[in-house]
């Protein structure tokens, strides 16, 4: 199984800062964003990583090289369109993916699990996809993906649901097997002129062969400037730093 990153977009939620600079490479606790879905896909197995991004793929390459300092080895995909969307960025990776499985996370996504056992359990499927789905609340489940389940199994994804169907929200990792690049490319673009990743899951979904986890660890997306602050917050929690150091005696 093989890993991907995906860079690209435009990451308009930060502007101006992101007209200048790719938002994965911003900070999340003193490191770049990046290091946080490269590190997760190495704690989980998956070591041999193409990272997908758009014109700031130099930049990339001089912070990351070839892996090694994060324990991956790393391999680079150029996405031209920046809006393509998420299945067009999985689209790019297809040579250097060959004809294996393949791990999705999204480069702003953050997670508190090791995703080892989501992993085996995914080598253990003989086809399909799986998706990783987090229990939240009703006003936080409206900005995601949101998994009907019935029988045990997904049916369906609602995007962004005004009343959620369930409490399932879809996070940023997405497994695949070898037929995911066949599927994508009988996508057609979405009305907002992007390849969609829940139209790709759709298909799987139609097939019945579409399995899920449910994450018991934190998870977020670190996408906002208030997702990104409560990424920060969780990294320092989880490194040791107390609330009293978070809540400045100035106020
Ligand atoms: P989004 O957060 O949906 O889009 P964005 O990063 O462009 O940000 P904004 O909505 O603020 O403009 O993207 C989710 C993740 O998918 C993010 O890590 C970037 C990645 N992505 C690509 O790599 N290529 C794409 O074409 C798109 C749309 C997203």
């Amino acid at each position: 199984m093989k890993g991907l990153v995906l860079a690209g977009g435009l990451g308009t939620r930060f502007h101006p800062v992101t007209k200048v600079v790719n938002k994965h490479l911003l900070d999340v606790f003193g490191e770049p964003m990046i290091y946080f879905p490269l590190r997760t896909l190495a704690t989980a197995g998956v070591t041999e990583i193409v990272l997908v991004t758009g014109d700031e793929i130099s930049q990339f390459k001089r912070l990351l090289g070839d892996g090694s300092s994060l324990g991956v080895r790393l391999e680079y995909a150029y996405q031209q369109d920046p809006e393509g969307g998420i299945a067009d960025a999985i689209a790019k990776a297809e040579s250097l993916i060959g004809g294996d499985r393949v791990m999705v996370v999204l480069g702003d996504n953050i997670f508190g699990d090791d995703l080892t056992p989501f992993v085996e359990s995914f080598k253990a499927q003989d086809k399909g996809a799986k998706i990783l789905l987090k229990r939240m609340g009703p006003e936080e489940a409206r900005r995601f993906g949101v998994a009907v389940i019935e029988g045990g199994k997904v049916v369906r994804i609602v995007e962004k649901p005004a009343e959620p169907p369930s409490d399932l929200a879809q996070t940023g990792c997405y497994m695949y097997d070898d037929r995911v690049f066949g599927f994508i490319k009988t996508l057609s673009p979405s009305a907002r002129g992007e390849l969609e990743v829940t139209d790709l899951n759709n298909l799987y979904i139609e097939e019945g062969t579409m399995t899920y986890d449910v994450l018991s660890g934190w998870w977020t997306d670190a996408g906002t400037p208030l997702t990104k602050l409560r990424a920060s917050i969780l990294i320092a929690h989880e490194r040791g730093i107390g609330t009293e150091e978070l809540n400045p005696p100035y106020r």
